[in-house]
């Protein structure tokens, strides 16, 4: 129901167009660890869509004479302005919306400034994306039988699911899906900050070295992130929308029910990354705008598969290649609440019957797909955010293996089910955290040993039965009887060996690894250890007198976070060696905290940041290294994130910090009525570098201009 204020608004819009998997607590509290369906169904590939006319091949012909495959985009390197047909992208003429939120007449939206002498306001101090919880109690398991819906899954039953289990959720303030300028322009380039011989200009950098031509540039984003108007649409709700009612829960009492407002305003931010050169973007699908009760018996809502198909078509429209993650931590609250999710082996098949679904509807249209975002993050967490009590049988120290016994063998069967449909295309699962670097150096034979526990705890919990073994990593098992870590059977281990085709990795940072103060064996017996299983440390300085920090360091609410450039290439090189793929390795996630930014006073310092800056032309530099000088397959960079937003940083748990610390590289005002983005200058230096180093051969000269190494 659109209140007469917002229906006001939107006319305005429209006219103007203990352990890793347990996470120790140490590592917690110092870092916040940093943290088939049955066989054989050969059924030709149907769409799900209601309409048959509304496919791809027949959308909007009258504008837009884009296809959904390959990027037929052209640039204007000088302008660095990339996209994808003369008749869709003349000024002016883009006068029709794709779909997604009805027609619409072209609109900047307020946003691109015209004054040539502003006068700053000051930023609000509140974000009006905070609440008053409603809910009372402390949040517990409701796990099993809190909720029955008996087979009645109509649009009343999810009306009276929403209201009695949720409560009211923010309006979103506009309604309209208006369509941006082509191109869209960007902003004059930000005064240099430093003399030229101390920072580069992101042009002068490594000027010999270019990406190979098909390289990936691009922001990721999360569903539960980014997209907001969460219950529009007819999507269900999530964990997270249920646990944001409670006080306190979420540090700012913030929610995601208005967020960015991806939702409706996704092509203002497709525009904006084509913009800025990017040929790439990484989002999540909420699994309740497909299956508003998440299960396989339940109908799927025909609006949710709408909104994606239309994200994924604007997407190649600008040029732009959508990679689809489809769960990143939404989990379904039906499913919560009826048996525990991820608790209880019955996720696995709704969960295939999910992605099925997905793959149906958007094949041939997406080509990199992503089963699960950051695994032991999510199962760590107790499946969070539902933390207090477990379903019988599970205590937080068994919860976070039961979960990763589920959520592995719901990958495989996707994947499995992904390659008998020959759904076009690749598929992988995101990992999170870092091999490691032996902190008092690659002779100390003890930190060796913890960096093999930090690999085998952090990234090999599932990276080693998929890529390598199909069953866990030899030190899980024996630290870990049965009853805490479930074994596979040979036949579940056929099942997950091999079910990835690249390797996609959130490498925001790499640590130092060093044995635990009072040596392994105590650890690994003594499961009250903080540092239990995992049985490592991880530091931050050097193991020098003055303990030096060795990296820059982000805001103080994110202490996991460091600019750790000087260990990327190692760290990506570390990770094919250990889990071989022949489709490469992706930096699927890579971002910084720039200190402070929520507080600024104003918009033009919180734009003016320049530690992110830093740590973005960094790691590009690295990854542009490790692919001409090591030779490393790197296929793509994903910087998290495109634009502010609820992000992970809590002393325990993911996004419980709400939005106080900003990770995006445009700024967000959230009491803005349209959430107005601005550029920040690591938007544009990101867009600089990748313009000035694109579409190379993969090769680097030497200083008389003949190729350096090959891959
Ligand atoms: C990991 C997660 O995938 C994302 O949701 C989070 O916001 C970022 N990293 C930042 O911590």
């Amino acid at each position: 129901m659109i209140t007469s204020k917002f229906a006001l608004l939107s006319l305005v819009v429209w006219l103007g167009t203990t352990n890793a998997l347990h996470i120790p607590r140490q590592e917690q509290e110092s870092s916040s660890n940093n943290s088939e369906n049955s066989e054989g169904d050969q059924s030709p590939i149907a769409t799900p869509y209601a309409s048959p006319t509304d496919n791809y091949e027949t959308h909007d012909t009258a504008t837009h004479t884009y296809s959904p495959y390959p990027t037929d985009y052209h640039s204007d390197s000088d302008k660095h302005t990339y996209h994808p047909t003369e008749t869709q992208t003349k000024k002016g003429e883009y006068t029709k919306g794709s779909g997604h939120g009805g027609e619409c007449t072209t609109t900047d939206l307020g946003w691109i400034p015209t004054s040539g002498y502003p006068t700053p306001t000051p930023l609000a101090t509140t974000n009006a994306n905070a609440i008053t919880p409603t809910r009372t109690g402390p949040i517990g398991s409701h796990t099993g039988s809190a909720i029955d819906f008996k087979g009645d899954y109509s649009d009343w039953q999810l009306e009276e699911f929403w209201d009695d289990w949720v409560g009211p959720v923010q309006e979103p303030p506009l309604r309209d899906t208006p369509c941006p300028p082509q191109p869209y322009p960007l902003p004059e380039d930000p005064p240099h900050l430093f003399p030229d011989y101390l920072v580069s200009h992101p042009e002068d950098i490594l000027t010999k070295y270019k990406f190979p031509k098909d390289f990936l540039f691009g922001w990721a984003t999360a569903a539960q992130q980014w997209e907001g108007a969460v219950k529009d649409g007819g999507k269900g709700p999530t964990v997270w929308d249920w646990a944001s009612r409670f006080p306190g829960f979420i540090v700012d009492n913030t929610t995601s029910d208005v967020g960015d407002l991806g939702y409706y305003l996704y092509k203002q931010d497709l525009a904006r990354l084509a913009a800025l050169g990017g040929n790439v973007y990484s989002f999540s699908m909420f699994w309740t705008r497909i299956f508003p009760f998440g299960s396989a018996d339940s109908p799927v809502n025909h609006e949710g598969l709408k909104f994606y198909k239309d994200l994924i078509d604007y997407s190649w429209s600008q040029g732009i290649e959508p990679v689809v993650t489809l769960f990143h931590w939404d989990t379904p609250l039906a499913l919560q609440l009826e048996y525990g999710a991820f608790a209880s082996e019955r996720i696995i098949d709704d969960f295939v019957n999910y992605a099925e679904t997905v793959f149906r509807a958007y094949n041939g249209t997406v080509h990199k797909w992503v089963t699960f975002n950051e695994p032991v993050v999510f199962c760590s967490q107790g499946g969070y955010p539902i933390n207090s009590t477990f379903p019988e049988g599970l205590n937080s120290t068994v919860y976070p293996y039961t979960c990763s016994y589920h959520l592995t063998l719901a990958h495989a069967k996707t994947v499995r089910r992904f390659r008998e449909l020959n759904i076009q295309g690749e598929i992988a699962f995101k990992s999170d955290n870092f091999v490691g670097v032996p902190w008092r150096g690659y002779d100390n034979k003890e930190d060796l040993y913890a960096v093999e526990r930090h690999a085998a705890y952090q990234i090999g919990v599932f990276a080693e039965p998929i890529y390598v073994s199909g069953d866990w990593p030899e030190i899980l098992k024996n630290d870990l009887p049965p009853e805490i870590l479930p074994r596979f059977s040979d036949e579940q281990k056929e099942l997950i060996k091999g079910t990835a085709d690249f390797f996609a990795i959130d490498g925001y940072r790499v640590g130092y690894v060093t044995a635990p103060p009072n040596g392994f064996d105590a650890c690994i017996a003594n499961i009250s250890d903080p540092l239990w299983p995992v049985c490592n440390q991880v530091n931050f300085y050097e193991p020098t007198p003055y303990a030096w920090g060795f990296a820059d360091f982000a805001d103080k609410r994110v202490p996991w976070l460091q600019n750790t450039w000087q260990f990327l290439r190692q760290s990506l090189s570390d990770l094919l060696r250990r889990y071989p793929t022949d489709g490469g390795i992706y930096l699927s996630e890579f971002g910084f905290a720039e200190p402070g930014e929520n507080e600024q006073p104003y918009k033009y310092i919180a734009t003016t940041d320049t530690k992110r800056e830093l740590y973005f032309l960094s790691y590009l530099g690295e990854v542009l290294k490790a692919i001409v000088e090591d030779g490393t397959p790197v296929k793509g960079t994903f910087g998290w994130s495109l634009v502010d937003k609820l992000l992970r940083i809590s002393q325990s748990f993911e996004w419980n910090n709400g939005f106080s610390v900003r990770f995006g590289v445009q700024y967000v005002d959230f009491n803005s009525p349209t959430l107005e983005r601005t550029f920040k200058r690591s938007a544009i230096a990101m867009s600089k570098f990748w313009n000035s180093h694109r579409n190379g051969d993969g090769h680097g000269k030497d200083d008389k201009g003949d190729d350096k190494k090959k891959w």
